[in-house]
């Protein structure tokens, strides 16, 4: 695939196919993916793969703890408001999702169940929790950590594979380490679901919006 259309055709999957995926084409995408530019060639990012059995029960638990309203305390605290332009993006995606999946917004229970369906990866078969030790300046480490998301998500992409980065993932890093053996000296910054798109269902079809380039570029000659 070429490389504008790749970039211009990922989208964050929300339906996956249960089908796995193979661990060869894990292996392909992460040794393309260490190309990925770094802080001094750094390379801080670690990443954990989860599949199989060990997904299944971190799926199951993150789900539950989700429904069992467990306060979220994530390695990266999320922002708690946004300014105005943002905060009507953010609720514009969430609104695009509820109507392609034909949840009112009134519909608390299906709302509840989407919501669950996140936290459980989206049906997802494979899990990508990505790391960087604590003892990094975290600044430059999330920007490492954002260059290596965006490159495996794009290979993924131009393998066939859909993906979601998920910070609904990473709500729970305590109820992680208890499954997955991530050390505290590890911060696990953000995760991505990756498996096969369900390609007919409408919540990987919808229209996505993005501001133009005079929006946000600024020419100086
Ligand atoms: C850091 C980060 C965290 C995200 N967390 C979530 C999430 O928890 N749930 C979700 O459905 N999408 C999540 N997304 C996906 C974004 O909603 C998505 O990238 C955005 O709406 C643009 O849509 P697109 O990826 O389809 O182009 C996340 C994306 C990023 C970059």
């Amino acid at each position: 695939m070429e490389i504008f259309e790749t970039v211009k055709t990922r989208r964050s999957i929300r339906k996956f196919k249960p089908d796995p995926v193979p661990e060869a084409l894990i292996r392909e995408i992460l040794e393309t993916a260490r190309w990925s530019p770094s802080w001094g060639n750094t390379q801080a990012w670690e990443i954990a793969v989860i599949t199989g059995e060990a997904l299944e029960r971190l799926r199951t638990a993150n789900r539950q703890s989700f429904l069992d309203k467990v306060i979220p305390k994530p390695d990266t605290p999320m922002p708690a408001v946004w300014p105005e332009l943002q905060k009507q993006r953010y609720q514009g995606i969430g609104k695009k999702v509820l109507t392609a999946l034909s949840i009112a917004r009134e519909d608390r229970e299906g709302r509840l169940r989407y919501s669950g369906d996140m936290s459980s990866f989206f049906g997802a078969p494979c899990l990508l929790l990505f790391c960087v030790d604590r003892s990094l300046a975290r600044e430059y480490a999330m920007l490492d950590i954002g260059l290596i998301v965006q490159t495996v998500c794009l290979l993924a992409h131009a393998r066939g594979l859909g993906s979601c980065i998920l910070a609904a993932s990473v709500s729970y890093p305590a109820l992680i380490r208890k499954i997955i053996p991530i050390p505290d000296t590890k911060a696990i910054i953000i995760g991505a679901a990756m498996g096969y798109p369900d390609t007919e269902a409408p919540v990987n079809q919808f229209t996505r919006d993005r501001a133009n380039p005079d929006e946000f570029a600024l020419w100086f000659k």
